[in-house]
């Protein structure tokens, strides 16, 4: 369904719901608005969208029912062929993780770490059934052209369904593996002082991972990597070692 240019001034008008590197985004009901940052909502834009100079172009449905959060429509400017505006299947739920910038204060490393705890603590109450769901995801976009980005704020849950959705998907081919769905799903604190809850959710976190890679099975042979950068995500040795002494024993399943 295509939105109103009215609908989509008004959805416009609202605080965005995030701001990433390359977009803004905006809530619009039953959809998300995505605007490159290259693209700012000045009079100029709301004339030319009231103009009829953005024009709608359907995208291909490239990952039929499932959510990436994927762009359904783009708007295009009609003179310079640039995309203004992607309208977006919406994912609920907030990112699992967030992007900690160094040097930190000790207060900050303490509130980053209460932070990642109280969305921890609803990852780790997920089911394994949402982890299964997470690996499928994973083993189903190696046979895309898509490919995860594993940067922060790239996979949100649904505190409610406790649901994954791992959005913002880029447009080429790589395969990724149980690493990469480590960066996805937890904060990189550095220089993290001990922290025993924090400990015990990660393991948690990690057990229901590593335990849903088993039961599904990995599709591609380069899944079965070990990535060190997840090691040094990892903040607890009993984590660490979950990880590394499981990652190649996961099963290939022929695809
Ligand atoms: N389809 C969506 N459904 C729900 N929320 C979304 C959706 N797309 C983006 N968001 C929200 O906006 C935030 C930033 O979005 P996104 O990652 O797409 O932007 P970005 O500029 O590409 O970020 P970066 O390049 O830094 O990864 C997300 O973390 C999420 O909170
Ligand atoms: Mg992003």
């Amino acid at each position: 369904m295509k939105l109103t240019t009215a609908e989509i001034l008004n959805y416009l008008s609202y605080k965005p719901i995030g701001t990433g590197t390359e977009a803004v985004t905006y809530d619009a009901d039953k959809y998300v608005l995505r605007m490159p940052k290259y693209i700012k909502t000045t009079h100029q834009f709301k004339k030319n969208l009231s103009n009829g100079l953005y024009k709608y172009q359907k995208l291909p449905s490239v990952h039929k029912h499932k959510n990436f959060g994927q762009a359904i429509y783009n708007l295009i400017d009609t003179q310079t062929h640039k995309i203004v505006l992607s309208i977006c299947k919406k994912a609920h739920g907030f990112p699992t993780n967030d992007l900690v910038d160094m040097p930190l204060t000790e207060k900050q490393i303490q509130k980053a770490q209460q932070t990642a705890i109280s969305k921890m603590q609803i990852i780790a109450s997920a089911p394994q059934k949402s982890f299964k769901h997470l690996v499928n995801d994973l083993n189903y976009l190696t046979s895309t052209d898509f490919t995860i980005d594993p940067s922060e704020g790239n996979l949100l849950i649904d505190p409610k369904s406790k649901k994954f959705y791992i959005i913002d998907l880029r447009p080429v081919k790589k395969i990724r593996n149980i690493g990469d769905l480590i960066l996805l799903l937890l904060t990189d604190i550095p220089n993290m002082p001990g922290n025993n809850e924090y400990y015990d959710l990660e393991l948690k976190i990690i057990t229901k991972l590593i335990k849903a890679a088993k039961s599904c099975g990995l599709v591609h042979p380069k899944q079965l990597a070990i990535k060190p950068r997840a090691l040094e995500v990892l903040k607890s040795k009993p984590a660490k070692i979950m990880y590394k002494n499981n990652y190649h024993n996961i099963k290939l399943n022929k695809n």
